[in-house]
């Protein structure tokens, strides 16, 4: 049987992984699709018994159902238990359907090649931020930061992850010049958003880097702030590139090009 690949969740039809995985498979001559599939609320148990049935080798997991997946898979990895996330299902050769994360990971490829004593602050405290943070631990990064709107939320997730130290966004601000990295994982600045900062960057140190995790529109108000300071910036197109291609080698032992399909991404939503 032809192997196939699939994403799901509610909303589908925006994803732009069904296009990176088509073209990966294509580029490395490797018979098999990847479609979207949009499972309906209450629906999670019969879609994935679904999967399961009808020969899925593997599939990507997006919101709302990255933490409801996970009492429906036989096993999960430390990427996901660590983050109690997962957004991407192997099945193995004995037929069991294990959970990874590869999210937090991808971020931190998108970074490039970034020294580990490096003091990082993150923006916001919910499920991209905690994936960030259990990644950047596991990868040894000791100088971590969580600054968020809901201190508590940012001290909750310093708690469990036990790894950085909780920050108001105004310690965050009037700190800035401490922190050579600073990622914004808010959904603020995504397309339709109310376009405040979470923060200024008056205080922002030469030489710093400034990401965000969200890719539409490539250039987030929070970047486009950034880029007025003169320091590298990164956009969320990156991670999203980078989970995918490592959802991609474990399901077919390939690494697939990143370059070329940031270049073709870009091409896309420029
Ligand atoms: P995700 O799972 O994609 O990370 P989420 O779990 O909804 O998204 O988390 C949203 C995060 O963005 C939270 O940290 C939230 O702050 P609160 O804990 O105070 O709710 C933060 N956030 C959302 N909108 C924001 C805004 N307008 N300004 C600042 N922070 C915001």
């Amino acid at each position: 049987m032809k192997k196939w690949f699939a994403v799901i969740g509610n909303p589908i039809s925006h994803s732009l992984s069904p296009f990176m995985h088509e073209t990966w498979l294509q580029e490395n001559n490797i018979d098999a699709s990847y479609i979207p599939i949009q499972v309906e609320e209450g629906k999670l148990e019969d879609a994935v018994k679904g999967l399961k049935l009808l020969g899925c080798s593997g599939w990507n997991v997006t919101v709302p159902y990255k933490e409801a997946i996970i009492p429906f898979l036989d096993e999960i990895d430390d990427s996901a238990k660590g983050v109690g996330a997962v957004n991407t299902v192997v099945k193995t050769e004995d037929n069991r359907f294990v959970g990874y994360n590869t999210d937090g990971l991808g971020f931190i490829q998108s970074l490039g090649e970034i020294q580990s004593e490096n003091r990082v602050l993150i923006i916001g405290a919910g499920g991209a931020a905690r994936g960030i943070v259990h990644a950047l631990k596991q990868s040894g990064f000791h100088h971590l930061y969580v600054a968020n709107r809901t201190y508590l939320n940012a001290e909750k997730l310093t708690l469990d992850a036990q790894a950085g130290q909780a920050l108001t966004l105004q310690e965050a601000e009037a700190k800035l010049g401490h922190f050579d990295i600073i990622i914004q994982t808010t959904p603020q600045g995504m397309k339709n958003q109310a376009e405040s900062l979470p923060i200024r960057l008056n205080n922002i140190k030469e030489h710093a880097i400034v990401a965000d995790i969200v890719y539409n529109p490539l250039v987030t108000p929070f970047l486009e702030e950034a880029r007025k300071y003169n320091v590298r910036t990164i956009n969320g197109l990156g991670m999203l590139i980078h989970q995918g291609a490592i959802a991609f080698s474990y399901w077919n032992g390939i690494n697939p090009s990143s370059d070329k399909m940031m270049e073709r991404l870009t091409m896309q939503l420029g």
